[in-house]
């Protein structure tokens, strides 16, 4: 199978913050990879923006030195490097003062597609816009990519919104969240909307609860600092796991288009009760193996920061109401893993004697690693000794079964990059769903630090705390096991 690539607009694409660490591990390496398969076209150009004192040659060794640093050797052609390296340039701006803006003003071109990329801290956010339109650097068309954390909480998030607003209209602004960009999780979409196959049974009347999984096995040294005012619940819940729940949970959009698709994922935010104390588990992991706690990557001995979340959450409308979905995830477990797994109920009425054999039909949806699709079904054991039932894994990897058209698939980013060139919202997040999503996670927090809740310890290498598995086993039920 081959993938199609379908050149964009030529476009100039200033990347604020384009010497910091999002712009050299994912951004540039990601914008190289389009331009090599043929999706960027050669008129376009790559402005790095940032208070450091480079050069265009400067800045252009920087990327090389990053496309080396960060994308597999398989992916590196010297030639194909070289030419994209002179699409690059360089301007030394500070976002807080007017160094370097006039020259951004000249080296800007009004005929082809200006886009804005905000890879800086977010309090400099509102600085950046103002500073755009206040120079006339935007034009009317101009798009603007917002980076994570998009607030910290409503009053944050409004706070930004309206500012934002000021300068650029919301069909302007562009909220990454970079899980709407990977591969597998769109074909969620996919799987539920061009199949007939799942969405009879996709209701609280056959869905019997819906786990979603985002285990890291990597810590937060070196982002400590960061972390630390974030938590799993700022950091992963209210944005990744979110858009993960709104996927599986959405109404059919009428079209796979921004409008649509958004205004569905915005119902079932809204459609979120509020969770019960009760129903959340909060961690954070001791060292071990030689390897240092969460207080310790923290630099706060007293953190009580979690570093592991699970928690239970009801959707109240007619398709989910009953139907719990448990969210986790967490740094420092035993795999790196990241799933969806929806269990379906027991048939309302058993024709077979084998009651012991039965087990609940799953689908599972694996977004990382080894992306694929798991439907585990019954069938007949094979072999005499009567009619016993065993369950049977229906398996797909999406890389053997798509082969080298997977395997070339683009990064989230490249991906998300795209559609700001091609003027396509649908995989960003609009201004009213991100505060939705804060209403949901603000009182949850503000509930945690008013009963000055501390996270349990768990061990480094595990799956979480003991807690965790309790919120499952009093329900009747068990997470998966993360491997
Ligand atoms: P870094 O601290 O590595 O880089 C910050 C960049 O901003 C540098 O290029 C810095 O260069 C520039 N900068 C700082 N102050 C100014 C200023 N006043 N005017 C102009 N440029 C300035 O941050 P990251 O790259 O890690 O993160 C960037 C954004 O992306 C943040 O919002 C972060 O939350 C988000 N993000 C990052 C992820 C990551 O993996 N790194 C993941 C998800 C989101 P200089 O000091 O020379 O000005
Ligand atoms: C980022 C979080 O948004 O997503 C990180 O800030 C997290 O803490 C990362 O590690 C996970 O992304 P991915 O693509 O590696 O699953």
């Amino acid at each position: 199978m081959v993938s199609r690539v379908i050149p964009v607009e030529p476009f100039d694409l200033v990347i604020f913050g384009g010497t910091g660490d999002l712009a050299r591990r994912k951004i540039l390496p990601g914008l190289y990879r389009r331009f090599q398969a043929g999706q960027m076209p050669p008129e376009s150009r790559i402005i790095g923006a940032a208070r450091g004192e480079l050069t265009d040659a400067d800045f252009r060794g920087m990327v090389a030195a990053a496309i080396a640093e960060f994308l597999p050797a398989a992916q590196q052609d010297a030639a194909v490097i070289e030419d994209f390296l002179t699409r690059l340039h360089y301007i030394p701006i500070d976002a807080k003062g007017d160094s370097g803006w006039p020259q951004l003003k000249a080296l800007i071109r009004a005929d082809v597609v200006q886009a804005f990329y905000f890879s800086v801290a977010p309090a400099l956010f509102g600085d950046l816009a103002g500073r755009l339109t206040s120079w006339g650097i935007a034009g009317p068309e101009a798009r603007i990519v917002v980076e994570k954390p998009f607030g910290r909480d409503l009053a944050t998030a409004q706070a930004l919104n309206a500012t934002l607003a000021q300068h650029f209209s919301e069909g302007q602004i562009y909220r990454i969240d970079h899980y709407l960009g990977k591969e597998t999780v769109q074909n969620l979409m996919a799987v539920r909307f061009a199949n007939i196959l799942f969405e009879p049974l996709w209701k609280s009347e056959y869905v019997d609860h819906v786990q979603i999984t985002v285990a890291e096995t990597v810590s937060v040294e070196g982002r400590g600092a960061y972390y630390d005012t974030s938590g799993a619940m700022r950091d992963m819940v209210q944005n990744h796991l979110m858009q993960l729940l709104c996927l599986i949970a959405m109404e059919p959009p009428y079209h796979f288009d921004p409008a649509a698709v958004r205004d569905e994922k915005l119902k079932v935010i809204r459609a979120l009760d509020p969770v019960r104390p009760e129903d959340i588990v909060r961690g954070q992991y001791l060292a071990s193996n030689g390897q240092g706690g969460y207080l310790e990557h923290s630099e706060n001995p007293q953190s009580r920061t979690e570093s592991y979340i699970a928690l239970k959450c009801h959707i109240s409308n007619w398709r989910w109401k009953g139907t719990p979905f448990y969210l986790r995830t967490g740094k420092r477990l035993r795999a790196r893993a990241s799933e969806i797994a929806i269990t379906f109920k027991e048939p309302p009425h058993s024709i077979f004697d084998d009651a012991e054999g039965w087990r609940e039909n799953v689908l599972v949806i694996r977004l990382q690693p080894d992306e694929g699709m798991n439907l585990k079904v019954m069938i007949k054991e094979p072999g005499p000794g009567g009619m016993r039932l065993v369950q049977v894994p229906l398996d797909m990897s999406f890389a053997e079964a798509l082969g080298d058209a997977h395997g070339d698939v683009p990064d989230a980013y490249e991906r998300l990059i795209m559609d700001v060139i091609r003027g396509n919202q649908t995989l960003f997040m609009r201004g009213d769903e991100v505060e939705a999503a804060w209403a949901w996670a603000d009182p949850i927090i503000e509930g945690w630090e008013a009963r000055g809740d501390r996270p349990q310890p768990y061990d480094a290498g595990s799956s979480g705390p003991e807690d965790a598995l309790m919120l499952m086993h009093r329900d009747g039920r068990r997470w998966r096991e993360i491997r």
